[in-house]
């Protein structure tokens, strides 16, 4: 097992460690996450939902960006219930499953809960209980988490057997995904992580991107069993006006512009999610 590595070193001292293995098992929680902020992982969450929904598919999206939640804004979503009710005591799960425009479920955290930036037994449970109650009812259950490596989006992330790790090709970007990629490694054990570069400029920049970072992995991060960490590469969505135009009208890119490249990009994202881990069956 390597190292934690040093150059970000994830705020876990004193507080729950994720778990090695996904908490939940299930082959079909996937937690949308990303080393940078900003880089498309609520765009990518809510639309990637939309697109799975059309294919016939049942789907649940959380909000586990417990602290700076927007998923609301996003699908122009004013809940009377969010998970902060359910983690206060105030509701009960069930009323804070809403229907979202792209016929998917969501699960909305509630936005600037400042206090659940940090990963408190309550946060935790109510995390972990919410994803066993609600996820059989799915085919699949997409977990939109926070930038970074904090320990809210460690832990979110270790409740999901699969991991999309959305980036740029912003060096930035690149830089904090692999330091994203290199702790997830470390602290979850995990084999293999997937990879869609999101704002792509030109066709073939996402295997390139992979391709290098892949170089770095192998180089640096080696998994529990002594392997590299394979990147598996699931698409690109190029850098889109209509993306930034669906936003500001609080729509969902699959709905208000199906036909432009990103939405186009992201069915196919949706394609390639059913082949490689929803049509297998659950581990
Ligand atoms: N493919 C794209 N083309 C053009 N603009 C994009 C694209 N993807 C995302 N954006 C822009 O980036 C903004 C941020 O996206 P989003 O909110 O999904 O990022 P995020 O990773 O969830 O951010 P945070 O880390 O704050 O949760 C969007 O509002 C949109 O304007
Ligand atoms: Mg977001």
């Amino acid at each position: 097992m390597p190292e934690a590595p040093p150059l970000h070193s994830a705020p876990v001292t004193g507080t729950p460690k994720p778990a090695a293995q996904p908490a939940v098992a299930a082959s079909r929680i996937i937690a949308v996450t990303s080393g940078k902020g900003g880089v498309g992982k609520t765009f990518v969450s809510a639309n990637l939902a939309a697109a799975l929904t059309r294919r016939g598919h049942r789907v649940l999206v959380l909000d586990a960006d417990l602290g700076l939640a927007n998923l609301d804004v996003v699908l122009n979503l004013y809940p009377k219930v969010t998970l902060h009710d359910v983690i206060t005591g105030k509701a009960n799960l069930e009323e804070a499953v809403i229907d979202a425009p792209g016929g998917f479920s969501v699960v909305l955290a509630g936005s600037g809960l400042v206090e659940y930036s940090r990963l408190t037994h309550e946060v935790r449970d109510e995390l972990l209980h919410t994803i066993q109650i609600l996820a059989p009812r799915y085919d699949v259950v997409l977990l939109d988490t926070g930038a970074g490596i904090s320990d809210v989006v460690l832990f979110s992330v270790s409740l999901a057997s699969e991991v999309l790790v959305v980036a740029t090709p912003e060096p930035t970007s690149l830089t904090d995904a692999y330091a994203a990629i290199k702790v997830l490694a470390a602290q979850q054990n995990r084999q293999h992580i997937r990879l869609v570069v999101n704002q792509a400029a030109r066709p073939g920049d996402g295997r390139a991107i992979t391709g290098q970072l892949q170089q770095v992995l192998n180089r640096f991060v080696a998994t529990g069993s002594g392997q590299p960490l394979r990147l598996i590469h699931m698409g690109d969505i190029p850098a889109d006006p209509s993306v930034r135009d669906a936003v500001m009208r609080r729509q969902l890119l699959m709905q208000h512009m199906p036909g432009c490249p990103a939405a186009l990009a992201v069915a196919q994202l949706a394609g390639k999610i059913e082949t490689t881990l929803i049509a297998q069956p659950a581990a």
